[in-house]
């Protein structure tokens, strides 16, 4: 936090003189600028500013366009802006929170209450960062799983873009869309737990095997639980081997007590293994692939009408070739 380093744009540099100084005292790295080209500047550096502060008085690009640039940049969007405003703009400070800037503060501007502002904004950022950072460990735990068997290399990526298109074909949006992103990436992460001679293990399993290979999204779920930014993705990690007539792992739900998202995870992950080559069989033809599921979808396995909006979904994208590496 200390070390943070902040960017300030103020077209009259003199103004922000003794609010820079304040934060220098409380240990931020502070750079004034004058013009908001030099916060472009700033924004294309390999080490991007921690937070940024400007000046409703800026031009070209203006206060408000940085904002909006910062905001719809996916790599610049966790960047705090802090917007300057002169007391009576209440039409611009509106267009300021619709652009996504995270504070306004009118002038002229109490020195501590601009640090005390920042401080706050970037408590936020860290914390929202160490998350990202504890998501890319379990993202990456799960491609150590995938490392140990090369036939399932990049089976979650796959599963999660799949999970996504089917959702949005589905009409799923918003906050459901990230959970289908989320479940697809780690819905085997619990395999980590799972002896690797099994996990491995080319050919069938015995019963007794089979036994502890079930185990695996009830573990996914345990590694996952705590962790606040997963939580809306529990119930597709510990249910995706669910089928709709009970006869599934690891709580034989059946009906309706399985979600609309759990359902569409569940027929892009057997979509992906049947399309894909593994030690025990070819990568299976579009056509084999749909007639499999189809079957099983008749067994009462599967949503036909997820599987009916997938099968709509692959055959206008593809022609059939294999999703191994890629395409679907
Ligand atoms: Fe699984």
């Amino acid at each position: 936090m200390k070390s943070a380093h902040i960017i300030i744009g103020q077209s009259d540099l003199a103004a922000m003189e003794l609010g820079a100084d304040v934060l220098r005292n409380d240990g931020f790295n502070v750079h004034l600028v004058t013009t908001g080209e030099r916060i472009l500047e700033h924004l294309k550096q390999p080490v991007l500013p921690d937070l940024v502060v400007v000046d409703n008085s800026l031009k070209s690009p203006t206060a408000l366009e940085l904002c909006r640039m910062v905001k719809s940049n996916p790599l610049l969007r966790s960047i705090p802006v802090v917007m300057l405003v002169p007391a009576d703009s209440a039409p611009d400070n509106q267009a300021a929170l619709e652009a996504g800037c995270d504070d306004l503060l009118v002038q002229p501007v109490n020195p501590h209450v601009l640090s005390a502002r920042i401080q706050s904004l970037l408590r936020i950022k860290f914390l929202v960062e160490d998350l990202d950072d504890t998501e890319s460990v379990l993202y990456t735990l799960t491609r150590i799983i995938e490392a140990k068997d090369s036939y399932t290399m990049g089976h979650a990526d796959r599963v999660a873009r799949y999970a996504i298109e089917l959702g949005k074909a589905l009409g799923v949006s918003g906050d459901d869309i990230e959970s289908l992103r989320k479940g697809g990436m780690l819905h085997d992460i619990g395999k980590i737990a799972i002896p690797d001679p099994i996990l491995t293990k080319p050919g069938k399993y015995t019963p007794e095997e089979f036994d502890i290979m079930k185990q695996h999204p009830g573990l996914g779920c345990e590694i996952c639980k705590k962790l606040r930014s997963v939580r809306d993705a529990l119930p597709l990690i510990k249910h995706h081997h669910e089928k709709l007539d009970g006869s599934g792992y690891p709580d034989g739900l059946a009906g309706g007590q399985i979600p609309t998202l759990v359902r569409i995870i569940t027929i892009v992950d057997i979509y992906d293994a049947l399309r894909s080559r593994r030690s025990y069989k070819e990568a299976f033809s579009l056509d084999t692939s749909f007639e499999v599921l189809w079957e099983e979808a008749k067994k009462g396995w599967w949503d036909k009408t997820v599987l009916s909006a997938w099968e709509k979904f692959v055959r206008q994208t593809e022609n059939g070739s294999s999703s191994r590496g890629g395409g679907l």
